[in-house]
């Protein structure tokens, strides 16, 4: 085996341009493309009070004939409105949002890796108003930017199993905003997660509010047996991920029986005694998962190793996105 280079965690390192539009007055003024850098921010804004902010996080993909494409960016410019719009923040416009993602990608070109790398990229929106008094009013001004990051693996260990805290006493955001993609529910998500890392040395949470499986800190939960998929139908409580999305089209597409409902923990341990168990996200892509720990019990995931099918789902979908597979090429945009 050829020994693997040194890459920087995922996020730390940010390519050298960004994409900055204000919101004032009421309207969208143009963006300006910057080189990536401090910003001017009162310390009376709405964003540092009273959390008005989301974001979105998605990828641009290097093929091998050194062409740039990014994937499924109407459906996370969608989301991104949709959040905005959960919490009273000004939408920002599709056109004008797809516009600043692919000027950004645009002069960042020599920063996008090849495969496995990518070039994530994360729009974000914050109200800006200088007012503490506004814990009950929304922000009348805000800013959107466009940042990237050249990125490798999530998971430090990539295909490592995962080792996954099954969490039914806590939860990872109110129930009207999982769907939601705020700061706030990563925050939420943080205690209980440290927590878990440090008592039961899991990578991740569960989390399972009243017994009901939902998603992880940062990503969806999966699982597969016998030709079948099963993950929780959309609801407000967790975010829809666009990876997901995508994993069960594939599925469905090669013959797989897709469940989307609620489920609860005692279905959850019956599926993983024979069955394997995936969290799927922009930055997992598909990460397998090896045992659950539950009440301080552990359970094996199917022979505890990354399942052949998580393996198998998740080349497909790799494929698709760096253009070795000509399928589904609508999913990607080329900049
Ligand atoms: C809480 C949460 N759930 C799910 C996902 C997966 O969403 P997507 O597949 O759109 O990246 C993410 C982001 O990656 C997330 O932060």
């Amino acid at each position: 085996m050829t020994a693997q280079p040194q890459r920087p965690a995922f996020g730390t390192v940010l390519a050298p341009q960004m994409a900055v539009a204000s919101y004032q007055g009421g309207a969208w003024g143009d963006y300006e493309i910057k080189p990536v850098g401090p910003i001017e921010l009162s310390p009376a804004a709405h964003v540092l009070h009273y959390a008005s902010t989301c974001f979105e996080g998605f990828k641009a993909f290097r093929w091998k004939d050194g062409s740039v494409h990014v994937f499924r960016m109407d459906m996370h410019i969608k989301r991104m409105r949709q959040s905005a719009r959960q919490l009273v923040l000004p939408e920002p416009d599709a056109e004008q949002l797809a516009a600043m993602v692919r000027a950004v990608v645009d002069r960042c070109r020599e920063a996008v890796p090849e495969a496995p790398g990518a070039l994530y990229l994360r729009p974000i929106l914050f109200g800006t108003t200088a007012n503490i008094g506004a814990a009950a009013s929304p922000t009348k001004e805000a800013s959107l930017l466009v940042l990237a990051s050249p990125v490798w693996d999530y998971f430090a260990g990539g295909m490592k199993p995962l080792r996954i805290l099954v969490d039914d006493e806590n939860t990872r955001s109110a129930a009207h905003l999982g769907m939601v993609k705020t700061g706030g529910n990563y925050a939420a998500a943080m205690g209980p997660t440290l927590a878990a890392r440090a008592k039961y040395n899991v990578d991740q949470v569960l989390f399972c509010p009243r017994g009901e499986v939902q998603e992880t800190g940062a990503a969806n939960f999966l699982l597969i047996r016998d030709g079948a998929l099963l993950t929780r139908g959309l609801d407000s409580t967790f975010l829809h991920g666009v990876t997901r999305d995508s994993l069960l089209t594939l599925a469905r597409d090669s013959g797989f029986t897709v469940a989307e409902e609620v489920f609860d923990v005692r279905r959850l341990l019956d599926w993983v005694r024979t069955g394997e168990a995936a969290l799927s996200g922009t930055a997992a892509v598909l990460a397998g998962v090896g045992s659950l720990i539950y009440r301080g019990e552990e359970f094996k995931v199917g022979d505890g190793t990354v399942g052949p099918v998580t393996q198998a789902l998740r080349a497909k979908l790799v494929a698709v996105q760096t253009g070795e597979s000509p399928y589904r090429h609508g999913w990607l945009q080329a900049v």
